[in-house]
């Protein structure tokens, strides 16, 4: 059996050449961005405040739509709303603002809102 490198393990999530602006700025928070995070990985991500980590990850999730660049999620390429709310299943995002997760007064109501 051949062994198990980081190299023939397969890819979670990957993105490529990836580079968003929030709309009505000029300001690349992301720019030709480059990930590749493979089945096994346990990452974190230190950068300073403000440098785009919590848009990477909404990126990830189809929450921000980039201007380019390729997003796969368990090797299918994300393009429409659609693939997003079909991964959605399987990758999950908490907010680090716990406020900003119980958008919805009852538990059961905010389960069945990405059905
Ligand atoms: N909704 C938004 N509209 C416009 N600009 C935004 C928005 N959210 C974030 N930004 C800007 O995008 C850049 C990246 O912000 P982001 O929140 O992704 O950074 P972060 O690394 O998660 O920061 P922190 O460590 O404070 O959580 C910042 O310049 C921020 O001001
Ligand atoms: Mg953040």
């Amino acid at each position: 059996m051949m062994p198990e490198t980081p190299e023939n393990r397969p890819s979670i999530i990957r993105l490529e050449n990836i580079s968003f602006s929030y709309p009505g700025s000029n300001n690349k928070v992301l720019d030709g961005l480059n990930l590749d995070i493979k089945a096994k990985d346990r990452i974190g991500m230190m950068a300073p405040n403000g440098s785009g980590k919590t848009t990477l990850l909404h990126t990830i999730m189809g929450l921000c739509k980039p201007e380019h660049g390729v997003i796969e999620v368990l090797g299918s390429p994300m393009e429409t709303q659609r693939d997003f709310t079909r991964i959605r299943t399987k990758v999950g995002l908490l907010f680090q603002d716990s406020d900003d997760q119980l958008f919805a007064p009852r538990f059961w109501t905010m389960l069945r809102l990405d059905r």
